[in-house]
């Protein structure tokens, strides 16, 4: 059977931007430093009044299909991933269907749509449903279009406000493809946790403290069931490791724990020893107290060391670059993660082709799933046709002010009248609202 992956991938961030340092941390009351240097933060992208996951989702999808040359009787297969959804029966696929329609001859009568829901998981768990369709000999040659759509707002004064975001991620999967495959071995870390939650209501209900150290926990169990399903995760043996990004900082303190836990019974291990030691073992201590306070020590260590450092600046630093200018975008996160890494490579004229990407997902409620991918010869020229860099330098700067406003534009609770801040030019646009409540969508020229 053919190698099954990512064959083309197109970012459209929300139109706006809240600079966190200029902007926020002075009406927050806050040092700039807490969101710049702690998250690793410097701005959100948000959604103008004419978008929403619908226009995002189906922008990045026209400006993929057309760049790759797809027409609509390719696609066989629609899948959204997100944690906006507005309705709770007519999937968000079923409108970038109806946009797509409006642009491109032909119709999607004949591909299978859905919505998948497991936090920001679930865009990788989309990826998945398309690769065991198409392994499956289901997809009749056709492609799956995989989006990842969000726009992840907190209320206001929540914590987790300062790591808002809006943007998609779509995704084509099919036999051959440019740029990523993927490998049947995953491992998965998941638990019955209350960490990050939305019980019929838009914005989440979040521990903030406690979803990191989840997010810890899941992903430390991901990483141990791939190894007990067989692969070998020396940290050398991959070239970039794209993490859900909730805000670079977390991918900071999942790195070290990862890496520690990767070198251990290692060449760098014992490299290393001389400088810091061996990493503690559990059953060299009767007291776990003392035993947690020498792998903290250790680990302190471990990140001040050269071999970290490096390995730190090649496989992981480099996924970070987009998302430290948008902020998370839930379900699309892990997905600019790659997609930010490739983006790096290429610029720097890295050579990987045949190298593997280490996939870490993450989503509260909480699951973590771990895979590796095989970068594809596809891959440079694919990537280097995104246009997130201009998208992110195009977007209008919003005072506090009107940041306020534009929160409450998409605050379902909330009556606002704002006029949109920018202008739109050869997309979809949200166009008010029809007889049964539905959202309605035009393609402006
Ligand atoms: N200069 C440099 N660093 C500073 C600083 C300054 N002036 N002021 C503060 N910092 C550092 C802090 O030390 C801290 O870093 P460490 O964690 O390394 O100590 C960091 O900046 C953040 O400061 P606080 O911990 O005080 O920030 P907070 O409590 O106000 O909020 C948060 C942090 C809890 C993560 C909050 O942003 C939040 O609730 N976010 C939403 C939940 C989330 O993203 N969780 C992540 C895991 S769950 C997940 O991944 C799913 C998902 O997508 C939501």
């Amino acid at each position: 059977m053919n190698e099954v992956g990512i064959d083309g991938v197109e970012i459209r961030t929300g139109k706006l931007q809240l600079d966190l340092a200029e902007t926020f941390a002075p009406a927050q009351g806050e040092d700039p430093g807490k969101y710049t240097k702690g998250l690793g933060l410097r701005a959100s992208s948000l959604p103008d009044v004419y978008e929403d996951i619908v226009t995002m989702g189906a922008n990045a999808a026209h400006r993929l299909m057309e760049r790759k040359g797809v027409d609509l009787e390719d696609i066989g297969r629609i899948d959204v991933a997100t944690e906006s959804a507005f309705d709770k029966s007519k999937p968000v696929s079923t409108y970038v269907a109806g946009c797509l329609e409006q642009v491109f001859a032909g119709d999607l009568h004949h591909a299978n749509k859905g919505e998948r829901k497991f936090a920001c998981v679930s865009g990788t768990q989309a990826l998945d449903d398309a690769f065991n369709w198409i392994r499956a000999g289901r997809s009749r040659g056709r492609k799956a279009l995989v989006i990842a759509t969000d726009t992840a707002l907190y209320e206001r004064d929540d914590p987790g406000e300062a790591t808002q975001g809006a943007g998609a991620v779509a995704m084509l999967i099919d036999e051959d493809p440019d740029v990523a495959s993927f490998s049947t071995l995953q491992g998965y870390g998941s638990a019955d946790e209350t960490d990050f939650l939305k019980p019929n209501q838009q914005f989440p209900s979040v521990d903030g403290k406690r979803s990191m150290q989840v997010y810890l926990a899941r992903m430390r169990e991901a990483l141990e069931d791939l190894e007990t399903a067989g692969a070998d995760t020396h940290p050398d043996n991959f070239a970039l490791i794209p993490f859900h990004t909730p805000f670079p900082g977390m991918v900071k303190k999942a790195a070290v724990l990862g890496y520690r836990h990767c070198i251990r019974g290692t060449d760098i291990e014992a490299e290393i020893a001389d400088e810091i030691g061996r990493q503690p073992r559990p059953e060299a201590f009767d007291d776990g107290e003392a035993y947690l306070d020498a792998l903290k020590e250790y680990t302190d260590k471990l990140a001040e060391t050269t071999q970290y450092a490096e390995w730190y600046e090649r496989t992981v630093a480099p996924t970070l670059g987009i998302s430290e200018h948008v902020g998370n975008w839930y379900t699309g996160s892990v997905h600019i993660a790659r997609a930010a890494g490739l983006k790096a490579a290429a610029e720097d004229a890295r050579d990987l082709t045949g190298q593997q990407m280490l996939v870490a997902s993450y989503g509260s409620g909480a699951q973590a799933e771990i895979h590796a991918e095989t970068i594809q010869p596809g891959w440079a020229d694919e990537i280097s046709q995104l246009s997130i860099d201009e998208q992110i330098q195009n977007r209008y700067d919003l005072s506090f002010e009107e940041y306020e406003q534009i929160h409450d534009v998409h605050n379902h609770d909330a009556e606002t009248d704002l006029e949109p801040l920018t202008t739109p030019d050869g997309e979809f646009v949200f166009d008010g609202w029809g007889r049964m409540g539905e959202r309605k969508y035009t393609y402006v020229e």
